[in-house]
């Protein structure tokens, strides 16, 4: 019996491949499928399908992924993804997502950040909510079946753990308030520390990211926290951030600032080849200084064709409507960027084996596929691939574990609400040294103001642990790199091009540096 914790995308697909190997795994989610982060995704999912006829090959998604992120990434992990990625896209249109298509049946795609050829297919811009749908659907048919077991409405605890061996999991029934002790092998597929930064995030806020800081403080090796996306184009709503899909720019969407009352198309200036179509963290970086020194930043669609629209921006379009008193056809939008998703989490390898044994992750909360910045349209394929290979990797525990759900009757110190506003506290507190741009003094007095946090309750603790975690990562990165930009060390340095890893151990944050895997040659296909 295998334990997956969250029914996201990365879940979901790591239960769809157990149970196709026949194999039984609970999947077990404070939230049901539907309502995962997950289902916010938009803009589309990259395979190197080269329908477009533009000469594209799975070498060069390769090639632009590790550029991309800045050559942190574990390049036989992002083999393997780009080379499976053709098979997971056709499986994913197998199953019945609606994915725009060419005259001639073939996937249409499109243009996205990072990458010179059109390599991102899409629904509309709804993509991540029409490969939920169709997902949660196919592991309906193994739930009939008895091979997937759903425990919605029950919350992570914590992981059973002599500290080396990852036993199973404690959960608890938020219905009935009773807790479960679960025999297993655990995959984490828990999604990115939204909830670290509510307010500041496109992402669901009804994950608090509490979860990851449990297991980071259970002594679980995390890595490159210090590589958060700021993703370039979105709007304050309340309570969060509306992400305007990178799709507009791919469609041709253009960022400009107001000069003498004429757009300056300032992205296509300075960067003649990609254009508003740089990888997010330069242009994020480029909002952010144009707005400093030029001010507001707009996202122009008003070129983009009628029949765009209609076909495949219809969704994004009545969205900007719905929030703003503007139709996109006409006005450009003002624009700024917003956290959007973290590269680093549980320390994984290319198996997303943790360094804990018994212990897998996979999609948003591992840290192998995106290096210091990932581009779009690599997230949804990271999650449906890594959660294809941590079910794999896993399945060689198939046999252990009790179905069996035993009650746990003792005093679980974990089980606490966040205090009203501890969450936006810390989240203040990080934002003031994790910026976009960053520099040792900011990050120094953000740690300085995180030591004077006082905590009641356990969950903040170990929030605090995980945030200083983040803090030390960055100031021990003495260079910038991807979305890690210091304006005190504005060089990208050889002797930084490695993993930065932290772990909790006798009370104490460590950061070390461990080098990237040796790339192996050959096909890293394997779905
Ligand atoms: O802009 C977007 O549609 C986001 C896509 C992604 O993060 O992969």
């Amino acid at each position: 019996m295998i334990n997956i914790l969250g029914a996201g995308l990365a879940g979901l697909s790591a239960a769809l491949t157990l149970a196709e190997a026949g194999i039984k795994c609970r999947l077990i989610s404070a939230q049901n499928s539907e309502r995962a982060q997950s289902v916010l995704a938009e803009g589309g999912i990259n395979a190197a399908l080269d329908t477009m006829g533009e000469g594209d090959t799975t070498e060069l998604h390769f090639e632009e992924t590790m550029k991309g992120g800045a050559y942190l990434a574990d390049p036989n992990a992002v083999r393997a993804l780009t080379d499976s990625a053709p098979a997971v896209v056709t499986k994913l249109a197998g199953l019945g997502v609606p994915f725009n298509r060419n005259p001639d049946g073939s996937l249409t795609l499109r243009s996205f950040g990072g990458q010179k050829k059109k390599r991102t297919a899409f629904a509309q811009s709804s993509t991540g909510k029409m490969i939920m749908t169709a997902l949660t659907d196919e592991v309906r048919k193994y739930e009939a079946k008895g091979l997937v077991i759903r425990l919605p409405h029950h919350t992570f605890m914590r992981l059973l753990t002599d500290g080396v061996q990852c036993s199973g999991v404690r959960i608890k029934d938020t219905y009935t308030g009773t807790f479960y002790d679960l025999s297993g092998v655990v995959i984490a597929a828990l999604g990115g520390l939204n909830g670290f930064f509510p307010h500041m995030t496109t992402g669901t806020v009804t994950n608090s990211g509490t979860a990851a800081a449990v297991i980071f403080a259970q002594g679980v090796k995390f890595a490159n926290l210090e590589m958060i996306q700021y993703h370039p184009t979105t709007v304050g709503i309340p309570g969060k951030r509306c992400l305007i899909s990178e799709a507009a720019r791919g469609e041709g969407g253009r960022l400009c600032v107001m000069k003498d009352g004429y757009p300056m198309y300032f992205m296509e200036m300075k960067y003649p080849e990609l254009g508003n179509l740089m990888p997010r963290d330069v242009v994020s970086r480029e909002i952010f200084f144009a707005r400093r020194d030029q001010g507001d930043v707009f996202l122009d669609m008003t070129g983009i064709p009628e029949d765009t629209w209609k076909n495949k921006l219809s969704d994004l379009r009545e969205e900007i409507m719905h929030y703003f008193p503007l139709d996109p056809k006409k006005d450009p939008v003002p624009v700024e960027p917003g956290i959007h998703y973290f590269m680093g989490g549980v320390y994984v390898n290319a198996n997303h084996e943790a360094s804990m044994r018994g212990l897998y992750a996979a999609g948003e909360c591992a840290c192998q596929y995106h290096g210091a910045n990932r581009l779009g349209g690599n997230s949804m394929l990271g999650a449906v691939f890594g959660g294809m290979t941590a079910a794999k990797s896993a399945s060689v525990y198939a046999g252990s574990g009790s179905e069996d759900m035993s009650v746990y009757s003792g005093e679980e110190p974990l089980d606490c609400e966040l205090p009203a506003g501890s969450d936006e506290r810390l989240g203040n507190i990080l934002l003031n040294g994790l910026g976009i741009v960053r520099n040792g003094n900011t990050m120094k007095s953000a740690l300085d103001r995180l030591n004077e946090v006082q905590c009641a309750t356990a969950p903040e603790k170990v929030r605090k642990e995980l945030g200083r975690a983040m803090l030390l990562s960055a100031l021990g990165r003495m260079e910038s790199r991807g979305a890690h930009y210091r304006e005190d060390c504005p060089d990208t340095l050889d002797a930084f091009a490695d993993t930065t890893v932290t772990q909790l151990a006798g009370g104490t944050v460590r950061v070390t540096f461990e080098k990237i895997p040796e790339r192996n040659t050959g096909n890293g296909n394997n779905v």
